[in-house]
């Protein structure tokens, strides 16, 4: 069965990256928060973005109208019911997730595929609670999400072949080049983009070059679109310090422990670009 209405649970940053992205491949949308202000704060950031695509001449009013009139937001879970995938991307609290889930399990047809954009939390444990773990995947998008081309599709051992294989249709109907991987914290991105930013921070820490130097070398020496203390800022320190002491508590190994200036920094209110401080001022 064919994925036409798609279901996202939550609409920060993620989410209604999510929704702007399948709205504009032409898929009917429906998202969820608890509040009409988080909701409308999410749909208006979408709002400016494809205003901003009309502006440049990338996009006629009419489309834009036509995908912001896909798009439905609710504070009810009740429209899911209709959903053929179901998204979720909800704060990294597994309790949360895990209640959501349970909910959507017993409201959604049995052909609903249910995926996690979590960036470190098992799928597995996600799936365990529902009656639908071989319909069960990770889609984990990256920031700014209408624009990076990449998804993760991760598949637990019970995620089916046919599921798997609609997680990667679905992606590319999105315009993505996903990529598979198994249910392994941190999955391919993370695994290795972790360590690399924590690496960056020690190496400011440890007076190895100013701030601006360190990413000025990995942007002109390895093609970097941002260097990496931009992209923490980018990313949030916040999350940044949450993933790794996901990935530190999982594999115990030094390169996931977080450097004493990131925790300092979080602790001081410094999470990057959302806070308007991080390495930066913004
Ligand atoms: N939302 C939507 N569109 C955005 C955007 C946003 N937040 N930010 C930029 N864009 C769009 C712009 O509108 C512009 O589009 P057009 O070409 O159609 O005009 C395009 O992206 C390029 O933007 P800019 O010219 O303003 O800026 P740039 O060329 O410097 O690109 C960037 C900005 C895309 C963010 C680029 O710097 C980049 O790729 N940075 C690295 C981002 C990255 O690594 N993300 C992954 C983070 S890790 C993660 O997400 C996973 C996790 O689990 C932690």
């Amino acid at each position: 069965m064919g994925i036409k209405k798609v279901g996202v649970l939550g609409c920060g940053l993620m989410g209604a990256g999510i929704v702007e992205t399948a709205a504009r491949a032409g898929f009917q949308v429906v998202v969820r928060d608890i509040s009409d202000e988080f909701l409308s704060r999410g749909i208006g950031r979408i709002g400016k973005n494809l205003g901003r695509a009309v502006k440049k001449g990338r996009m006629s009013q009419d489309d834009m109208d036509a995908i912001l009139a896909r798009i439905e937001g609710t504070t009810e879970l009740a429209p899911f019911a209709s959903a053929d995938l179901v998204i979720e991307a909800v704060m990294e609290n597994l309790e949360l997730k895990q209640g959501l889930w349970k909910e959507l399990d017993g409201l959604c047809p049995a052909h609903t595929i249910f995926a996690s954009n979590t960036s470190s939390l098992k799928i597995g444990i996600q799936a365990e609670v529902t009656d639908r773990k071989d319909r069960f995947v990770g889609l984990h998008f990256f920031n700014p999400v209408p624009v990076m081309k990449l998804v993760e599709v991760i598949r637990t051992d019970e995620t089916s072949d046919a599921t798997h294989e609609a997680a990667m249709a679905f992606s590319r109907d999105l315009g993505k080049d996903p990529i598979t991987c198994i249910d392994s914290t941190g999955f391919v991105v993370n695994r290795l983009l972790i360590p690399y930013l924590l690496d960056a921070i020690r190496a400011l820490e440890k007076g190895i070059a100013s701030r601006e130097d360190i990413d000025k070398g990995m942007i002109l020496g390895c093609g970097h679109p941002m260097g990496p203390l931009s992209l923490l800022d980018f990313v949030g320190l916040d999350t940044t310090l949450y993933i790794a002491g996901i990935m530190s508590d999982e594999f115990g190994e030094p390169q996931y422990k977080a450097p004493e200036l990131l925790k300092t920094m979080v602790a001081a209110g410094k999470l990057g670009r959302k806070s308007g401080e991080g390495f930066y001022s913004y």
